[in-house]
């Protein structure tokens, strides 16, 4: 099943934002496979925003992301990758539509509340740099016999 890579980045962990994003992609029926709050290093940063190393905000996009906690997750399901960026909205939060999680809760394009992978390709690197293979839980959630 396709999985994808999302990171509620330091200014949606601040505004306790947390619970409302997750029960977003819960709704939608996607299924959590892993999950870390944690704080990302200046070294992990710049190699998750390799790509951007030459723009002008690298370098406030870097301080940002290190100034606090995150919460790391790997989602799954059908379609995860695109869905998820459509669920998240436009990078620009005032872009971006209502309904969308950026759109919401966001304001500014660098302070735009999550991350999500936006390739099948980033996703797999992404999530390579962000979990080990045992942090990732594979479960399901239908054969339980004590939800009625
Ligand atoms: S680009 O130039 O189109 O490739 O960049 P973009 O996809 O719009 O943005 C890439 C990530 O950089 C963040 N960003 C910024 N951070 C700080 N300051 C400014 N001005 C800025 N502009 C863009 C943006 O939030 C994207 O982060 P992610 O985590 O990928 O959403």
């Amino acid at each position: 099943m396709e999985k994808t890579f999302l990171m509620i980045k330091p200014d949606g962990v601040q505004r306790n934002l947390i619970g409302p994003i997750i029960a977003r992609f819960e709704a939608k029926g996607f299924k959590l496979a892993g999950a870390k709050l944690m704080t990302i290093s200046d070294e992990l940063a710049e190699k998750h925003y390799g790509e951007h190393k030459d723009k002008p905000f690298f370098g406030e996009l870097v301080d940002f992301i290190t100034s606090g906690p995150v919460l790391a997750m790997v989602w799954e399901g059908e379609d995860v990758i695109l869905t998820a960026r459509s669920m998240m909205g436009k990078t620009n939060p005032k872009e971006a539509a209502s309904g969308t999680v950026r759109g919401d809760y966001g304001l500014t394009v660098g302070k735009n509340i999550i991350h999500g992978s936006d390739s099948a390709e980033s996703a797999e690197r992404e999530i390579a740099l962000f979990f080990d293979n045992e942090e990732i839980i594979s479960y399901s959630k239908h054969d339980s016999n004590w939800i009625y």
